[in-house]
């Protein structure tokens, strides 16, 4: 039996049959605003509520933005500061934020035992690489690296407006063993916009394929599990 590890979002646990495969890579892909940071803290809040050491990179959001959606969230920073490893890479800074990926997260990795990591999004460390080879090349070889590494990596990912059904360069969700898929749901005669999730794929497990809607709440989200958009 496999080793499940808690997202720590109520609803998509049960669609992930109690919770991603230890040690695997899960991609949240969704356009901007669909809540992929979220989801991607309350996986590193779960993590650290159990006593775990979590590395979360940031490739655009400040750190002290984060720190403050973190309070607003009402969590008790100062309860896991010492296990909680809070970085944000400038994507601007070419060399740094490719070293720091390639060569030092396995370190870090080490040195923490973290076994919960998160990249927030990966979207701008691939759009670093101009060429479209190379960038498969070296999203190819980081998720092989990953592969290696004992801990559990959750990556978020941006859709295109005009593809709102893939990440921006394809690669995640083809990378990845788990994909979460966020999106808008706007139907003629709703008056509110609506967010949706599915699970696209999961390797080596059985999972739900339904769409459900979910709500972000200040201090969680909740996937509606029991509800039905059609
Ligand atoms: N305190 C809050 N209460 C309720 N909803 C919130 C709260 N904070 C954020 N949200 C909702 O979450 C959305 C932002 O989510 P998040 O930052 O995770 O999205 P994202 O997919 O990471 O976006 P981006 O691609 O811009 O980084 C907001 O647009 C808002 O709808
Ligand atoms: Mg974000």
């Amino acid at each position: 039996m496999s080793i499940r590890v808690k997202f720590g979002v109520e609803g998509l646990d049960e669609m992930l049959l109690g919770g991603l495969l230890e040690r695997s890579i899960c991609a949240i892909v969704g356009n901007y605003g669909t809540g992929k940071t979220m989801f991607a803290l309350q996986f590193a809040y779960e993590g650290l509520s159990r006593g775990e050491r979590v590395i979360y990179i940031s490739l655009d959001e400040r750190e002290d933005l984060l720190r403050a959606t973190i309070a607003q969230k009402g969590w008790d920073a100062s309860a896991f500061e010492d296990r909680f490893y809070l970085l944000r890479l400038d994507p601007t800074d070419f060399n740094l934020a490719i070293s720091s990926i390639k060569s030092e997260l396995p370190a870090l990795i080490k040195i923490t035992g973290a076994s919960r990591v998160i990249i927030d999004p990966i979207s701008l460390f691939e759009g670093l690489f101009e060429d479209e080879s190379v960038r498969r090349q070296e999203m190819f070889a980081f998720i092989e690296m990953m592969r290696d590494e004992p801990c559990t990596l959750v990556i978020t990912s941006e859709t295109d407006i005009a593809k709102p059904d893939g990440s921006r360069y394809g690669l995640a969700e083809y990378l990845a063993d788990t994909v979460v898929l966020l999106r808008y749901i706007r139907s003629p005669g709703l008056t509110e916009v609506h967010l949706a999730l599915e699970v696209v794929k999961m390797r080596r497990s059985a999972h739900s394929r339904e769409i459900k809607p979910f709500e972000i709440f200040p201090d969680r989200i909740m996937v509606y599990s029991e509800a039905s958009l059609f």
